[in-house]
């Protein structure tokens, strides 16, 4: 049975009537969507949330939500969908009079949290999705476990974070369709950015 873990009441009221652009960015871990965010950020100003760091800010926050969810991670499994959306939910309406727009990365995860946020808060403009080989994506979390200190940068808990990215969210890319900008991403990160751009010129 799934973990229960706690939710707090949010009034999202101001968000969904500012009805700023959402673009979801997906990849498996490593794919590079973190680097890809800070590119986009710096050069069309949208505000980068990754929902991995959230959810690490949780865990070090030491709150009773972010004990219960250090297990998950290190397990390389998915969060309960509802502590995800909360958490979201909490940082676009801290960002909101600042923003132009939200880069949700690693975000949904699994098709339901794609159906649930764009439900309770407002469809998305743009799917990318950034297409790696999984030996490319272990080779760079590998070599990045050597430094980030990241609990799940090991061996295998990498191989149970791609395991859990092909059953639960590649079916996410199907789900958007022709909304979703398939990149493959295995290239230099400016080549990669390259196409990013070409896919975000579309939306202006
Ligand atoms: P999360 O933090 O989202 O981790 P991830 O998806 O596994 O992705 P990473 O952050 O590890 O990699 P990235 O794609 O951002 O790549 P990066 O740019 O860093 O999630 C962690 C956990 O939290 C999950 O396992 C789950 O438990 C939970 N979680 C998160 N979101 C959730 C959700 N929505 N629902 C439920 N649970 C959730 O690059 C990686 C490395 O490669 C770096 O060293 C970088 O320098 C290098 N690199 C990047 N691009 C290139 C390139 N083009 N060429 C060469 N090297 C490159």
């Amino acid at each position: 049975m799934a973990p229960t873990v706690a939710r707090s009441t949010i009034d999202i009221t101001p968000l969904r009537q500012a009805n700023l652009p959402i673009i979801f960015i997906l990849g498996g871990p490593g794919s590079g969507k973190g680097t890809q965010c800070a590119k986009i950020v710096e050069k069309y100003g949208y505000t980068h949330l990754s929902s991995g760091d959230l959810l690490r800010d949780e865990v070090a926050s030491g709150s009773e939500r972010g004990k219960q969810l250090t297990d998950i991670m290190q397990r390389g499994e998915l969060v309960p969908l509802d502590v995800v959306l909360d958490l979201l939910k909490e940082a676009m309406l801290s960002k909101l009079t600042s923003s132009k727009g939200f880069l949700i990365d690693g975000y949904p995860r699994e098709v339901a949290q794609g159906i649930q946020f764009e439900t309770e808060i407002n469809p998305c403009a743009l799917v990318i999705y950034f297409q790696v080989s999984d030996d490319v994506m272990t080779a760079r979390l590998m070599n990045r476990g050597l430094t980030s200190g990241r609990v799940d940068d090991n061996e295998e808990t990498i191989r149970k974070r791609l395991d859990t990215f092909h059953k639960h969210s590649l079916p996410v890319v199907e789900h958007y369709g022709t909304k979703c900008r398939t990149i493959s991403a295995e290239a230099h990160p400016d080549e990669v950015f390259q196409k990013v751009s070409e896919a975000l010129e579309t939306l202006s």
